[in-house]
């Protein structure tokens, strides 16, 4: 389908690059698609500081390609299913607007744009001989960045300051990851990098989303506004804190089957907007880090190894109240009970079903307690980690599907 999509755009590019070879010099630094095979290709255009167009990387001979003399492109630059590029670089060039796409290159070990701030997107996926990037100057500026199954043992010069989409995964030599990052309005997503991946973003104060997995340690000091779900599964870090946070608006706080975690500490959270899903994280004993928690516009699900559970604010739960532990939690449940819907017994602070269950020695085998969750206002804590799993390899299998489709169309031409 894609294929179909593509085909006549890839036949319009060819007749248009045809053409422009004919034409004068100043129009040769505008065309729909500029195909570069050979440093002398590149050489070609350099009476242009602007290319304005795609700039496509074929699948030439030259293993140093340098764009040096090129400041500007005004659309893509792409170099994708070539194993002969080991060099990709440019000393100035400042800007490209549309995707910088690199994809299946299993030479590529140097990525030196040394001027290089502002991008439309990144999109670099199966470069499996990049291990450090050369951008001097850093982007600061991108709104969407893909970075998956790479050879990268950090991110340095990705240091954009607001950004759509992040999403960091499978990238197995990782094991730093620190942005200047202020705030991000659609998804962050990190999962499936280097088992020891240290992330820090010491200056994003709102997000929208965020899924994040496998890491080692996390760290938001800022933030206060999660404007969608925050999720955290399978890390290995023992503590996590949000100190400043505040709120969620809509969206769910989810920790799950996190080994190492003990201590979960959201001092300022006044409210979340979904559900409240603790589940599995075997080490942890206690829930004593969200003093000042008043409402929950989902449900509240706990399943653990807990023997202390502390809500002291808790006074507005509109979905259900579902706490199962190994331990004995007895006098935990004594204080929730009073909240409890008047029909069980209590003030009707929690307006969906009240359960409170100890020494059930298998609370944690439950990570996706729905059943009970879906009383009134939320389905939202539905989403299991296995959904998330799925999701990501769908999205990279597709990725990988459309650009085979448009390597076999580019042969055909
Ligand atoms: C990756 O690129 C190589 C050429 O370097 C090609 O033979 C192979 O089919 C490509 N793989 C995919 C999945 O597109
Ligand atoms: C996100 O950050 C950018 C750049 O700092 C700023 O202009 C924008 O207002 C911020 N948006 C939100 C929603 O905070
Ligand atoms: C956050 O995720 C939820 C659930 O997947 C989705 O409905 C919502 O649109 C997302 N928010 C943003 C800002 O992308
Ligand atoms: C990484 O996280 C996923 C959940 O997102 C989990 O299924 C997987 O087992 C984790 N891998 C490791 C090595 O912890
Ligand atoms: C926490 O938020 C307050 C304002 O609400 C701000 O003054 C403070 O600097 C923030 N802390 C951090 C670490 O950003
Ligand atoms: C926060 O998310 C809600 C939907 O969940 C949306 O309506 C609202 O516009 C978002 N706020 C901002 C500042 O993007
Ligand atoms: C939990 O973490 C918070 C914040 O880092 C810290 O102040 C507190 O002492 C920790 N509690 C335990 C029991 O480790
Ligand atoms: C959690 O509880 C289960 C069931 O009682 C037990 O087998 C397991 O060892 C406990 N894990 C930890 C880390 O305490
Ligand atoms: C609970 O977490 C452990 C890792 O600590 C994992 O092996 C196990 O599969 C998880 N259980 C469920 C039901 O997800
Ligand atoms: C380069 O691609 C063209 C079609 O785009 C193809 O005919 C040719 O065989 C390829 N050359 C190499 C060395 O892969």
């Amino acid at each position: 389908m894609l294929s179909k999509q593509i085909l006549p755009v890839l036949v319009a590019a060819a007749g248009l690059a045809t053409a422009a070879t004919t034409t004068t010099s100043s129009s040769a630094c505008k065309q729909t698609t500029f195909t570069i095979n050979s440093q002398a290709d590149i050489t070609d255009l350099l009476s242009c500081t602007t290319l304005t167009g795609d700039v496509v990387i074929g699948n030439q001979t030259d293993t140093t390609l340098d764009f040096t003399g090129i400041d500007v492109i005004d659309g893509d630059l792409s170099l994708l299913n070539n194993n002969l590029v080991s060099t990709l670089k440019s000393s100035s060039t400042t800007k490209i607007t549309g995707a910088f796409h690199l994809q299946n290159l299993t030479t590529l070990s140097t990525l030196a744009f040394t001027e290089l701030t502002s991008v439309g997107s990144i999109n670099w996926v199966s470069l499996t001989a990049i291990d450090v990037l050369t951008f001097t100057a850093g982007i600061k500026t991108a709104s969407s960045i893909v970075v998956s199954d790479t050879f990268l043992s950090n991110l340095d010069g990705l240091d954009v300051v607001s950004a759509e989409t992040i999403n960091i995964n499978n990238n197995r030599r990782l094991v730093s990851y620190t942005s200047s990052l202020g705030n991000l309005t659609d998804l962050l997503n990190i999962n499936a990098n280097g088992l020891n991946l240290e992330v820090s973003f010491p200056e994003l104060t709102w997000i929208a989303n965020m899924t994040i997995s496998n890491v080692s340690s996390f760290s938001v000091p800022a933030l206060q506004i999660v404007n969608g779900s925050m999720r955290f599964d399978s890390n290995f870090f023992t503590s996590f804190n949000a100190p400043n946070l505040t709120s969620t608006s809509s969206g769910d706080i989810s920790f799950v089957s996190n080994a190492e975690l003990t201590n979960i500490t959201m001092p300022l959270l006044t409210s979340i907007g979904g559900g409240f899903l603790i589940a599995n994280n075997t080490a942890q004993d206690k829930v004593n880090g969200f003093g000042k928690l008043k409402t929950v516009g989902g449900a509240i699900n706990m399943r653990g190894n807990f023997t202390d559970i502390e809500l002291p604010s808790l006074n507005d739960v509109k979905g259900a109240f579902d706490i199962v532990s190994t331990g004995d939690i007895s006098a935990s449940c004594a204080t929730f009970k009073k909240l409890a819907p008047s029909s069980q017994g209590g003030n009707g602070d929690i307006q969906g079903k009240y359960t409170c269950e100890s020494n059930n020695a298998e609370a944690n085998s439950d990570t996706n307690p729905t059943s009970t969750a879906t009383s009134s206002s939320s389905s939202s804590t539905s989403t299991s980690s296995n959904d998330n799993a799925a999701a990501g390899i769908s999205v990279n299998f597709m990725a990988v599907l459309g650009l085979a489709g448009v390597a076999a169309i580019a042969q055909m031409l």
